[in-house]
């Protein structure tokens, strides 16, 4: 039997730091399910499909081949054999996959591939669905969410410290856009799960969101 841990959340909620580090102390693996719809959706942008036509993103789909791999611990994810991890953190990427991952056959695609990681492996995955849709029956569930405010200010240092150029206020746009597709979307919206454990970032170092965590996973009886 294997333990899961769910982690959902708005985007720049910080969950990719504290998952990754949580699942360290843990010894667990970390999944970061939002690589791989953004790996999907780096193929649509490469053979410009469209996201507003449904029918040719469902059939191009077939084409892309999504896998993952860890080396050294680090989550790697592959795109019909190509390692594409330095390439999907993008702007264009990230507001492309926001679109992508609405639809349904995008979703059902990956969905298999995430449950199956869950099965056999101690798992802290993160995502918008993990608690509500992927794993419903995880052993712990958190909800980790920021003001946007502190989000976008989070997201605008860790692009300027990669040298891209953008504004604070354009990031705070693209994250209020993200939050509005990925919360009111059909399809696996983004909601806190009703067993989910709210924790707010806003005023927590990253360091005490780790605590936190390891703290509920033990309450929990997570070994
Ligand atoms: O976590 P992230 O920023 O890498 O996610 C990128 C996008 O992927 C996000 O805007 C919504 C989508 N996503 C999703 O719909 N379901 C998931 N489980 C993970 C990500």
């Amino acid at each position: 039997m294997s333990y899961n841990i769910a982690m959902d959340g708005p985007a720049g909620a910080g969950k990719s730091t504290i998952a990754k580090k949580a699942a360290a102390r843990l010894g667990y693996i970390y999944v970061d399910t939002g690589a791989m719809y953004r790996a999907l959706s780096l193929f649509f942008l490469r053979n410009r499909v469209n996201p507003d036509d449904i029918e040719k993103v469902a059939e191009k789909c077939r084409e892309a081949d999504v896998t993952i791999s860890y080396e050294n611990g680090e989550q790697v994810v592959w795109l019909n054999g190509e390692n594409v991890n330095s390439l999907i953190r993008t702007e264009e990427v990230s507001m492309m996959t926001s679109k992508m991952s609405a639809i349904p056959a995008v979703r059902e695609k990956l969905l298999s591939l995430q449950k199956k990681l869950a099965e056999s492996e101690n798992v802290i995955m993160d995502g918008r669905d993990i608690g509500t849709c992927v794993l419903p029956n995880a052993d712990v569930k958190i909800y980790l969410t920021a003001s946007v405010s502190v989000r976008a200010k989070r997201r605008y240092e860790e692009q300027k410290g990669k040298g891209i150029a953008c504004t604070l206020e354009e990031v705070e746009e693209n994250v209020r856009m993200r939050d509005e597709q990925d919360m009111n979307r059909p399809v696996a919206p983004l909601r806190k799960a009703e067993d989910a454990i709210l924790v707010d970032s806003s005023d927590m170092t990253i360091d005490q969101v780790v605590d936190e965590i390891i703290r509920i996973c033990k309450e929990k009886g997570l070994k």
